[in-house]
């Protein structure tokens, strides 16, 4: 088998709580090849999203390694770490996490800006468009571009969050529960947008309770005592 896109190892994370440290994570690995669809489950409060957030670099791990096509991203420079977050990454959220004063097109393109400066946004601002709404079209929202994040259903805008979190072309999609908000029926759109991504080469990393989303995903593993499983 070839080297993993992403390998965790002996990954430990502790919050403190009051005094005393909570270990969440107690020697977690995980490794994921570049075009997997990985479930990842387990009890409310297991450490899912913990994880997927220091295999996102939108948190620090305290022990261990997440490395990325070999690199160990702690290691890093922290310009690394940012163009890792921003451009090999992207995040979907539960809740849309959606900016409210934006419309469904801007807050799409929105990642496209970051980190850009007026010049290069003037001579590239033009390519990022097309980007946001080659994406928009994908995730079938073309025809609501306008539209504030309120005037949309939660299904619209759990799209347009998917559509956020793809427009620069990340490697690796990270999905928190991304249909845990939403309707049976409404659920089950959003994964099938998941697996048309996925089937198109995709890598997905998606965080569910639910096992009949998680069996949509090629593999399925479960966290249980800040470990990673492969069997319940
Ligand atoms: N920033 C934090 N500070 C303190 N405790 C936290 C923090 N984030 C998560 N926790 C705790 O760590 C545990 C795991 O949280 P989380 O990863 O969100 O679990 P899951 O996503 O599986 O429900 C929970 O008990 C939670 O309360
Ligand atoms: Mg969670």
């Amino acid at each position: 088998m070839s080297r993993p896109l992403l390998e965790a190892k002996g990954v430990h994370k502790s919050y403190m709580m009051g005094r005393s440290p909570l270990h969440v994570l107690r020697g977690a690995e995980l490794h994921v090849q570049g075009g997997e669809f990985v479930a990842v489950m387990g009890a409310s409060g297991s450490g899912k999203s913990t994880l997927l957030h220091i295999l996102g670099a939108v948190d620090t791990l305290d022990q261990g390694s997440v490395k990325y096509k070999g690199h160990d991203v702690a290691a890093q420079t922290s310009p690394w770490q940012n163009a890792y977050r921003n451009h090999n990454v992207g995040l979907v959220f539960q809740f849309y996490h959606l900016l409210p004063e934006l419309n469904v097109f801007e807050n799409i393109v929105l990642p496209r800006m970051v980190g850009s400066s007026v010049l290069r946004w003037l001579s590239n601002g033009s390519n990022a468009r097309a980007a946001a709404r080659e994406i928009m079209d994908k995730v079938g929202l073309s025809d609501r571009a306008k539209h504030r994040p309120r005037e949309l259903s939660g299904g619209e805008r759990q799209r347009a969050a998917i559509a956020r979190a793809l427009v620069n072309r990340p490697t690796l999609l990270l999905a928190d529960e991304p249909t845990g908000n939403l309707d049976a029926a409404t659920g089950r759109e959003i994964l099938a947008v998941l697996e048309q991504l996925n089937a198109e080469g995709q890598t997905i990393i998606m965080v569910t309770h639910d096992p009949d989303i998680a069996a949509r995903a090629g593999r399925i593993v479960y966290l249980v005592n800040g470990q990673v499983q492969t069997r319940h």
